[in-house]
């Protein structure tokens, strides 16, 4: 027997949770603040929350088929919610809703609303619309008039570092990646833009700026005088915002990473000496697959150009093993060129086939025991050099931006430059505060030390 259907009120709790990437956990806060605005408060527990948003990820299937399960907790939460008269607005945003659309209603029915990454803002209009109209509502537009521009201004951050989305969508149309039909082309903001939205957010105590982009380093947003400027031009710019200690950015492509990009990491001193640059495979004839537009020697070349510039960066990356084709010999150049760089970092995929992208037509696709003997063999490599990269940093005084408090009491947790989780014993009074850390000890992902006098 269906649930009575109850008619959705406007305002109340909203819980959003987040799926997949940073722009993601981005996105997630600023339909929060949009919602704010129409008298939802946010809530982080479902079971409080009148609107239930899931901002989802779409990049391999897992992360798409996770979304599907929520979705059936949510449906059960929904109908005995309803049978006690009560009611729910579920809503999907984020990449899945982008890339299925009304399929989501399809093989969902409990979801009222399907809303893509680029009309979030409209998510109250949209609330307003189902109460009216009693009906389910799909917007997958990418619309004319700048979301950025709709949206309300920031609220306080949560913490001393935040994200802000500088860049989105991708023309590199690598044939494995759905980015550039869930996200679109390439579209970067105006730097005075993101500029009112840094100083806002250092006003409201944020130290360290992560500037987001799906292509972050393709950023060729309108600058001051008219003209377009690069992501190096970008971060020199936001480098003078007084009271903002530090800089990062991610994700580059290395076809994008220009000279005066990598000069910026040897000179502009806010810039955080880490770099995440995925190289996707070791192989020439993979990455050619793959429409990467380098190859594993270039890749190389780079990385000597940058360490040049900067000899203390820390590399981070992605790689995909069993790519459509992949042969054994092929994987060893995968694992080779990871010896020859030698990561901080890495983030390692079995390939998914994504509905939709030219790589997933492909005959010669590898047999799933295939990929994740590969991904073992590989995930071993790159944890071994994750934990030499820590060993090293033992016995070294590195500066930590304290961001929350720790598991254990009086325990804070920050982040090193290179961006490892570090903990120390420290006052609540030194969150937010850049302190000196002697490195005592690590783990595979964090360190340990002592907060030393400056
Ligand atoms: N299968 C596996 N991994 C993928 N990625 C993107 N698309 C796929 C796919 N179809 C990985 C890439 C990218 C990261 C964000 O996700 O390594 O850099
Ligand atoms: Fe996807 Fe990144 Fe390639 Fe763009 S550059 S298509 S986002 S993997």
């Amino acid at each position: 027997m269906s649930p009575p259907a109850v008619e959705p009120r406007l305002g109340g709790k909203v819980f959003v949770k987040s799926y997949g990437c940073q722009m993601n956990v981005y996105d997630s806060e600023r339909m929060t603040e949009a919602l704010a605005e129409h008298g939802y408060s946010h809530t982080s527990s479902i079971d409080d929350a009148d609107l239930i948003v899931l901002n989802t990820c779409h990049i391999r299937e897992k992360a798409a088929e996770k979304v599907y399960s929520e979705l059936g907790r949510v449906r059960e939460l929904k109908a005995e919610r309803a049978a006690a008269g009560r009611s729910t607005v579920v809503a999907v945003a984020g990449c899945v809703a982008q890339a299925e659309g009304p399929e989501v209603l399809a093989r969902e029915p409990a979801v009222d609303l399907v809303v893509g990454p680029q009309s979030y803002h409209r998510l109250p209009e949209l609330i307003a619309r189902i109460r009216r109209e009693n009906n389910s509502v799909v917007d997958t537009e990418f619309p004319r008039e700048s979301k950025f521009a709709s949206l309300p201004a920031r609220a306080p951050a949560q913490g001393p570092a935040a994200f802000l989305t500088v860049q989105e969508g991708c023309d590199k149309f690598c044939t494995f990646c759905v980015v550039p039909y869930t996200r679109g082309t390439e579209y970067s903001r105006s730097v005075a833009d993101i500029e009112r939205e840094a100083r806002n957010l250092v006003g409201t105590g944020v130290r360290e700026i992560t500037l987001l982009g799906q292509n972050v380093n393709a950023y060729h947003g309108s600058g001051p005088d008219g003209t377009s400027w690069s992501l190096a031009q970008l971060i020199r710019h936001l480098a003078n915002i007084e009271g903002l200690a530090r800089l990062r950015y991610t994700t580059s492509h290395p076809r994008d990473m220009s000279d005066d990009l990598i000069a910026a990491h040897g000179e502009e001193e806010k810039l955080m000496p880490y770099l995440h640059l995925p190289f996707q495979s070791g192989s020439d004839r993979i990455l050619a697959a793959m429409n990467r537009k380098h190859t594993a020697e270039q890749y190389l070349e780079l990385v000597a150009r940058i360490r040049a510039a900067q000899p203390q960066i820390a590399l981070s990356t992605d790689v995909i093993v069993g790519f459509p084709g992949e042969t054994e010999r092929e994987f060893e150049e995968t694992l080779a060129l990871t010896r020859e760089v030698g990561f901080a970092q890495a983030y390692s995929f079995k390939y998914s086939a994504r509905p939709g992208t030219p790589a997933a037509k492909l005959g010669a696709q590898v047999p799933d025991e295939v990929k994740s003997r590969r991904l073992l063999r590989l995930r071993e490599q790159l944890n071994g050099q994750q934990s030499a990269f820590n060993t090293r940093c033992v016995g070294r005084v590195l500066p930590v931006l304290f961001e929350k408090p720790g598991r254990r009491t009086g325990q804070l947790v920050g982040r090193s430059p290179y961006l490892q989780a570090v903990h120390a014993e420290a006052a609540l009074g030194h969150l937010g505060r850049i302190l000196p850390v002697e490195i005592l000890a690590c783990g595979p992902n964090s360190l340990a030390g002592v907060i030393r006098p400056a």
